[in-house]
């Protein structure tokens, strides 16, 4: 079966609770959504130095009714982009929720946030809480390529300001009694509780990666995007790109994940939680073209979230790809006018 089916029960009509998460009215989230209406945001360059060209994308052949995009020159610079947020969603006193991605290119961006707080001496994180998207299935927690793992070693530099690995979730997909992967019924059951955690503890920031397939978490192409937490068979694809850090040997890399689906992403972004996607290098080109200019499709995830609100995609330079050459060299027939502008 390529898909696990959720349970019969789940998730249509389910009484999953969604609470609101505690917006201020000054949140930047509402001025935001009101600037972006129809319109993507380009920025590029450094923190700070916004080029807006709203309104440049005809809205006949592409549809992308608010996602901001940040091109920076670098991946250092995006890194640095996406930590700056992170650690003002630390230091917000409010904010107690962070959805955390796993991935090489989570690395540096850790390191930053390090960096960043280093010196902070009234840095609090003892109600903090981070929400994984997935967990391999077949591995257990201590396994050093687990996602429990990665986080753990992450976050770890967090505990001098009173963050304990406890506060980290992640989809269980280990049984410890057993001392063997969960079983299918144990996975369904588990998608399930991991679901109403998601919902249940508000998130500020969701921080997402980007597979080479445009897949989101481990929502594979061709999933249903409105599913929620869900067994995932990784595509080909994904397994192979994965490789690196089983040594290269695809046979170690597990074949299966628990993930939160598109749907999930839907439902926290519409209640408020920012997404904010990161891709850089070369090799990630392909699957931003295909997010921010292809149809809106199961075939690619990564497009499903043009539909939603709140969502920011960084990029380098690389990843940008032809989205950078259209704007600065070849005339492009979708983004050409307000560039000259820009550069001008
Ligand atoms: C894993 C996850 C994945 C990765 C994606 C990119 O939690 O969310 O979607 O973000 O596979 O991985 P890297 O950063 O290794 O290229």
């Amino acid at each position: 079966m390529l898909h696990e089916n959720p349970p019969a029960q789940y998730p249509l009509n389910h009484p999953i609770p969604l609470p609101k998460a505690p917006m201020k009215d000054d949140d930047p989230f509402v001025d935001r959504q009101g600037i972006l209406a129809g319109s993507v945001r380009l920025t590029i360059g450094r923190v700070g130095q916004e080029i807006d060209v709203s309104g440049a994308i005809d809205s006949s052949r592409v549809y992308i009714p608010g996602v901001t995009v940040v091109i920076a020159p670098d991946a250092g610079i995006a890194s640095d982009i996406a930590a700056t947020r992170i650690v003002e969603v630390l230091r917000e006193s409010g904010s107690r929720g962070l959805g955390t991605a796993t991935g090489g290119t989570m690395g540096p961006i850790w390191q930053r946030v390090h960096a960043q707080i280093a010196s902070d001496a009234a840095l609090d994180l003892q109600s903090l809480f981070t929400v994984g998207l997935d967990e391999y299935v077949g591995l257990s927690p201590s396994s050093p390529q687990s996602y429990h793992q990665e986080m753990r070693s992450r976050l770890q530099p967090l505990q001098r300001f009173g963050f304990r690995s406890e506060q980290i979730h992640l989809p269980d997909t280990w049984d410890d009694k057993t001392g063997r992967p969960k079983s299918p019924q144990q996975l369904r059951e588990e998608c399930f509780r991991y679901e109403a955690l998601v919902h249940s503890l508000p998130l500020r920031l969701q921080l997402l990666g980007l597979g080479h397939d445009g897949h989101i978490g481990f929502s594979m192409p061709w999933s249903d995007l409105h599913q929620r937490t869900h067994i995932s068979d990784l595509s080909p694809k994904t397994r192979a790109a994965n490789a690196r850090f089983f040594s290269d040997d695809l046979d170690a890399v597990p074949k299966q994940a628990v993930t939160m689906g598109m749907g999930t992403l839907s439902a926290m972004a519409h209640r408020g939680t920012e997404l904010l996607l990161i891709a850089t290098g070369a090799q990630k080109a392909d699957a931003v073209r295909d997010a921010l200019f292809g149809m809106i499709s199961p075939g690619c995830p990564a497009s499903y979230l043009r539909l939603l609100p709140n969502v920011t995609f960084v990029l380098d330079q690389k990843a940008a790809g032809d989205l950078l050459g259209g704007v600065l060299e070849a005339p492009n027939p979708l983004i050409s006018q307000p560039l000259r502008d820009m550069t001008s």
